[in-house]
């Protein structure tokens, strides 16, 4: 678990895919998740708000493993725990760097 202590962070507050199209690869053999998701993180990178060092944080259900997955082959880890009243959830984290 990283120990840094985080300031400011660009907070992905939800993200999916639709069915139909999880598990699907572009024409160029590119899964459709990962690159939506390159797509978001690209463009809330040149957001006028944020800086280059921001880290990406996101929280996912402590029982979905299979989105926890996809994270960790992301590059996210995680960072804390969360509760929201009887839900538990990981916040996860990923350096800018990576
Ligand atoms: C989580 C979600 C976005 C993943 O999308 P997906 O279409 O299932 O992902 P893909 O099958 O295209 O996998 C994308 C990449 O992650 C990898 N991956 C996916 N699930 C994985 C897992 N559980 N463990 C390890 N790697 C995984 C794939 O191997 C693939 O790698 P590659 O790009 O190097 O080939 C999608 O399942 C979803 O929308 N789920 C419902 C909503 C949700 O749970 N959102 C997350 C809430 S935080």
């Amino acid at each position: 678990m990283p120990d840094e202590s985080i300031e400011l962070a660009i907070e992905i507050e939800w993200f999916g895919v639709d069915v139909h199209y999880q598990g699907q690869r572009t024409e160029e053999g590119d899964s459709i998740a990962r690159t939506l998701f390159e797509t978001v993180e690209y463009r809330a990178h040149a957001h006028g708000l944020s800086t280059p060092d921001m880290p990406l944080v996101l929280e996912v259900d402590e029982d979905n493993l299979d989105a926890q997955g996809f994270w960790e082959h992301l590059g996210f880890e995680l960072f804390e725990w969360a509760q929201v009243e009887s839900d538990r959830y990981l916040r996860m984290i990923r350096s800018a760097s990576e």
